[in-house]
């Protein structure tokens, strides 16, 4: 396969940094199609960790060409902050390429963010506060500001003159600090004149890549369950991070997208408000969740935690186009003497296989398990599936048939020799 699409399937955080830098040892290109500086995927390379915004993951190999592409909202002064990260602990020769469709994230944005949180009280989303939510508003609202108007001076000035006037007259309006236009203004310009040589049509150049049967990686961020449209709304980001969402986002034709890998973890994590069925709490949950390190990338928040839902999994199956899943952080379950799966949701009364759309139904689902017998044995050596526990064997097996998905590689460490791969993937 020459595309491959790289999804969260369950509520983010599940390691898809780590696959893709695992896979981008064999990519041309890799894709950051969606999101912004909310996702943080982090990488371990040179036995150096890295934590990635809004970067895509293959800018630590110099022959790869990295995308952001049109469906990404960036924050120029973040992005450029991230860069000069890298550049600064040696990672100084690579190839990175914005879109000029691209939609740029400003300070309003993020106050406005946290504004909206403070007054949701307590039916808050728990966002990043990173401005996602009113950026990607501004685009549909057609008041959004685009990489290719941003780096053209008088543009940028008359666009976010514009704008501007209408943002501070919302900020007002909440009883916040307005924005002064010439501050913004000269700091964002400094950031555009130095984004400007990275800027290009990466609709183009993704062609280019096509025709020379290049491989391709397009790297997604978040989950299906955070997904706008079919996630768990309104507990979700503000852009789609689904197979069917990157043709759009990133300017090429749906036929290139065949193969969709599902990244999950053994078991579930949950950052921000919104219903989890199969969470846990008590000393299950924090053994899990230190051990699985279950804490945010962005905003250092500990995580929620709870058992694996292959309810979530088969709605992501459907919703994303996911035909191959990759097992995640497996060697945190090592020692749980018995490992429950949820198979199927109880709401009133009645069992479900499915994600109920409305927050109050999904709210009232029970989670129906099965229980697995777990594994004493250390797995974190292991380098093939014939070397795993019988237990661990099993659950593998089960996974793959409650979800109808084969498990095309598994993971039982940090490490890139931790990555095992059970089948030819990209
Ligand atoms: P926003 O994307 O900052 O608007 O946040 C909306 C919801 O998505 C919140 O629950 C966040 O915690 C969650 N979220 C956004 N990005 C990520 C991510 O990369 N991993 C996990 N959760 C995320």
């Amino acid at each position: 396969m020459n595309t491959l699409v790289i999804v969260g399937s369950q509520w983010g955080d599940e390691g898809k940094g780590k696959v893709t830098d695992y896979l981008a040892q064999k990519a041309d290109v890799v894709v950051r199609s969606q999101g912004g500086n909310n996702a943080g995927h982090t990488i371990l390379f040179h036995q150096q960790k890295y934590a990635l915004r809004s970067i895509p993951s293959g800018i630590f190999n110099p022959k790869i060409k990295n995308i952001m592409a049109n469906g990404m909202v960036i924050q120029p002064k973040q992005m450029l902050e991230e860069l000069h990260g890298l550049e600064a602990r040696g990672i100084r020769e690579y190839q990175l390429f914005i879109s000029n469709r691209a939609h740029i994230v400003l300070p309003y944005h993020e106050a406005l963010d946290g504004a909206y949180e403070q007054f949701k009280k307590d039916k808050k989303i728990g966002t990043t506060k990173r401005g996602i939510g009113p950026a990607y508003a501004d685009k549909a609202n057609r008041i959004g500001i685009r990489v290719a108007d941003f780096i053209e001076p008088n543009v940028f000035k008359d666009v976010l003159q514009q704008t501007l006037e209408i943002k501070n007259m919302e900020l007002k309006m909440l009883g916040l600090d307005t924005f002064d236009f010439d501050s913004i203004y000269e700091e964002y310009s400094a950031y555009a004149r130095e984004m400007k040589k990275y800027v290009c049509d990466t609709s183009l150049l993704l062609e280019e890549e096509i025709q020379k049967n290049s491989k391709i990686l397009f790297e997604g961020a978040q989950g299906v369950m955070l997904c706008l449209d079919h996630g768990t709304y309104p507990y979700v980001t503000s852009s789609s991070p689904t197979g069917a969402s990157v043709p759009v986002n990133s300017g090429i034709a749906p036929r290139y997208i065949q193969d969709v890998l599902g990244i999950c973890k053994a078991y579930t994590t949950r950052v921000g408000e919104g219903p989890f069925p199969t969470e846990i709490e008590g000393e299950l949950a924090n053994e899990i969740r230190e051990r699985g390190h279950e804490y945010g990338t962005v905003t250092k928040r500990p995580r929620r935690v709870g058992y694996l839902d292959c309810v979530v999994l088969n709605h992501a199956r459907r919703v994303a186009g996911i035909n191959h899943l990759a097992l995640m952080l497996f060697d945190v379950l090592t020692g749980i003497d018995l490992i429950k799966i949820c198979y199927a949701y109880e709401l009133d009364g009645k069992r479900i296989s499915y994600v109920p759309a409305s927050e109050y139904e999904y709210s009232k689902v029970k989670p129906v398990y099965i229980e697995m017998p777990g594994w004493k044995e250390d797995i974190s050596l292991v380098r093939s599936f014939e070397e795993l526990p019988t237990n661990a064997k099993k659950y593998i097996q089960k996974i793959e048939e409650l979800t109808h998905i084969k498990i095309s590689l598994f993971s039982v460490g940090p490490d890139r020799e931790q990555t095992i791969l059970l089948e030819e993937l990209l």
